[in-house]
């Protein structure tokens, strides 16, 4: 999708989230035993995933989860859409902090809910909650929390501070959160750790659905397969009821690439997270040395979350693509003024990018 979307054209595509990079060789070796096995019938999760992941829990957050409260996804934004109409009612207010990853937008309305958005905030060059602005625009009939951590597209590791504060608040008026964390193998500041929702406090569990996936970290989102956490029981059946009849099974391929990815691949994750760390510097000192462009400190992720607003462009999407480089629009994120550049690429043609980015900055400024 992310290249045959500019086929036969001179634009490096840095837009949707997946990475130009081949998955690691015990996934490959995985699943070409798996094909081997030649029969692709219905498939339950292998006998050996649920403790792998419940051991990688425990393990990377200190998290013990029990493999009951394991729900298998094809994806994390069927688990977005499910957790909209498994929690509350048709007409209920699901909130969110803009900008974020689109399904967030739409997913509250295409569950027949009312989508309440409340702008993060930019402060000394970084983002985070405008927790005065959250709490006042919820009303009695706001009953779910979508929270996105790491933030895609801001680039944000919430502390425990912030992470905290958001509970304390949902606690207060009653709010079910239901925590994206599918970007949290990509944490690039090694003096950071992800914080999962459901860890700050057994309170926090009780209202908590976590969405976790190896899809991002390891390379896998065209295999579908995703998990949710939910340890609170009448919430996981009732996400489970939402799902009845309408999610498809994980395919056989997915469940096989999980179970490889959290158990054989951390020498591989490690040199992926050396990379990116290397690619984020990258884009950090070539935007912010670009007139008119800026962009705060990304955290995690391999999206950077760029700042045009000084620019006057009609529409700085296309004369990027113009210049060369396919950028996602903030449009979309409910942030314009931004665009989305994925780096998650090679080092090479990430620099041609960005010197395509700095050439068409420089263009604009003299035609000015
Ligand atoms: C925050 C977030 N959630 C979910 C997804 C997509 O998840 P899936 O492909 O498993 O539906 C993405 C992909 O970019 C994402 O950034």
């Amino acid at each position: 999708m992310k290249w045959d979307k500019y086929k036969g054209k001179d634009i490096i595509p840095l837009w949707v989230a997946d990475m130009d990079f081949c998955s690691p060789p015990a996934i490959i070796d995985a699943l070409q035993k798996r094909i081997a096995h030649g029969v692709f019938g219905y498939t339950i999760p292998p006998a050996d995933l649920n403790k792998i992941v419940v051991a990688m829990l425990e393990a990377e957050y200190g998290w013990s989860v029990k493999p009951q409260w394991l729900v298998w996804l094809p994806g994390l934004v069927t688990g977005l859409n499910v957790a909209c109409r498994a929690v509350g009612e048709d007409r209920d207010a699901v909130m969110t902090a803009t900008p974020v990853y689109p399904p967030f937008l739409s997913a509250p309305g295409s569950s027949r809910r009312k989508l309440v958005k409340v702008p993060l905030r930019e402060e000394q060059n970084r983002w985070g909650f405008d927790f005065d602005r959250l709490e006042s625009a919820i009303t009695p009939d706001t009953r779910l929390f979508l929270l996105c951590n790491p933030h895609n597209p801001v680039g944000r590791v919430f502390t425990h501070d912030e992470l905290k504060t958001l509970a304390a608040i949902c606690e207060k008026h009653d709010i079910v959160i239901c925590s994206d964390e599918i970007h949290c193998g990509l944490l690039l500041d090694s003096d950071k750790t992800h914080i999962p929702t459901a860890t700050l406090a057994p309170e926090v569990a009780q209202r908590t659905i976590t969405l976790m996936s190896p899809s991002k970290t390891f390379n896998l989102p065209g295999l579908g397969c995703a998990f949710a956490i939910i340890s609170e029981e009448k919430l996981r059946r009732r996400f489970i009821a939402a799902m009845a009849g309408i999610v498809p099974h994980v395919n056989a391929m997915g469940f096989t690439a999980a179970a490889a990815a959290y158990r054989d691949c951390s020498d591989w994750h490690a040199g992926l997270l050396d990379y990116l760390r290397e690619n984020r510097n990258c884009v950090a000192r070539a935007v912010n040395a670009i007139p008119l462009l800026s962009l705060a400190p990304v955290e995690a992720t391999y999206l950077a979350w760029i700042d045009v607003r000084s620019c006057d462009l009609k529409n700085p999407v296309k004369s990027f693509e113009d210049a060369g480089v396919g950028l996602q629009d903030g449009i979309e994120f409910d942030g314009r003024g931004f665009v989305r550049l994925n780096f998650g690429c090679a080092r090479a043609l990430l620099e041609k990018a960005l010197e395509r980015m700095a050439a068409a900055i420089e263009r604009y400024v003299i035609s000015k």
